[in-house]
């Protein structure tokens, strides 16, 4: 039996990770901030499941949810780091001691300091696994982290999808037993697009994704083919077609999308928050 924790696993993609994966074999753990919305979903799960309130932003919530995790799991096999938010509104909230963008923490700080805070269970597993949700906006940019700490950055979510890429070359560098890779969805139909945006531009934006996203199920394929198959760490997957919009997922590598002059930068911004 696999343990599968999948973030933000009430709805859109995580959802969709976590039904897909829901079998006999597996375990699926739910951590999103609703649980009753969890539970209510979790009903359609082909296996076992349980749902645990996880809050992203802030470090007690992620650190109560490891604690309980560790009391009542032998290991994790799989971490599936898909919440996160796409969010316009320059909202400042405090984590590890100082400021930042909320997108900064719930995309990037959270996932890290949860992947951290579970490396003992992961490294229980047979061959323990952790899958990064990136996106398309996030490949080629340069780390600025200046821009984390401002309030309203327009560059904020391509930032924090940038960094996930980081994260998923640094501890793929830091635990070599481990498969590390990253996943994007492509253009898909979910409520992301919807997050404090308002008036006539949510209006279009919801026009547009209801026309053109794919369905939450065609973008959920690129992480679970992350999750199911073997594949090396560092692997990136992400559809095929139209610049990574549309398709089937295919298989590439995390190098082809970051500066590798920014591992060091991103590593000695978490050893600093860590101290
Ligand atoms: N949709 C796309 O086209 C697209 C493209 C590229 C990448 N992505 C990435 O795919 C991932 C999933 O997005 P989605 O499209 O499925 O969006 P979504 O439908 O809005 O779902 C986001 C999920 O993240 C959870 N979440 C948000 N903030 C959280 C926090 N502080 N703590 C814990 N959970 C939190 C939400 O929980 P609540 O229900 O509590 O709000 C929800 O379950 C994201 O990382 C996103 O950046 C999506």
């Amino acid at each position: 039996m696999q343990n599968i924790v999948v973030t933000g696993g009430n709805r859109g993609l995580g959802y969709e990770i976590a039904q897909a994966l829901s079998d006999q074999q597996n375990h699926i753990i739910i951590a999103c901030r609703d649980v009753a919305h969890g539970n209510a979903v979790a009903k359609n799960f082909a296996g076992s499941s349980e749902v645990l309130e996880l809050n992203l932003c802030s470090e007690q919530s992620i650190t109560s949810f490891s604690e309980y995790l560790a009391h009542h799991y032998s290991q994790i096999d799989v971490l599936m780091n898909n919440a996160g938010i796409f969010d316009n509104s320059g909202q400042q909230l405090p984590f590890m001691g100082q400021h930042f963008s909320n997108v900064w923490v719930t995309n990037t700080l959270g996932p890290y300091l949860l992947t951290k805070q579970l490396t003992p269970l992961l490294e229980r597993a047979q061959q323990p696994k952790c899958v990064f949700m990136s996106s398309v906006v996030g490949h080629h940019k340069r780390l600025n982290l200046q821009a984390v700490t401002e309030q309203g950055h327009s560059e904020m979510y391509g930032q924090s999808k940038y960094a996930d890429l980081l994260l998923t070359e640094l501890f793929s560098k830091k635990q070599p037993n481990w498969q590390v890779l990253a996943a994007h969805p492509g253009y898909s139909n979910t409520a992301i697009f919807d997050g404090r945006i308002s008036g006539w531009k949510k209006q279009i934006i919801r026009h547009l994704t209801n026309r053109l996203g794919q369905s939450p199920k065609k973008g959920a394929q690129s992480a679970i083919l992350a999750i199911k198959q073997d594949l090396p760490s560092g692997s990136y997957i992400g559809p095929k077609y139209l610049n990574e919009l549309y398709g089937p997922p295919r298989v590439q590598h995390i190098q082809n999308y970051i500066h590798q002059e920014d591992l060091p930068l991103l590593n000695q911004f978490l050893n600093e928050l860590s101290k």
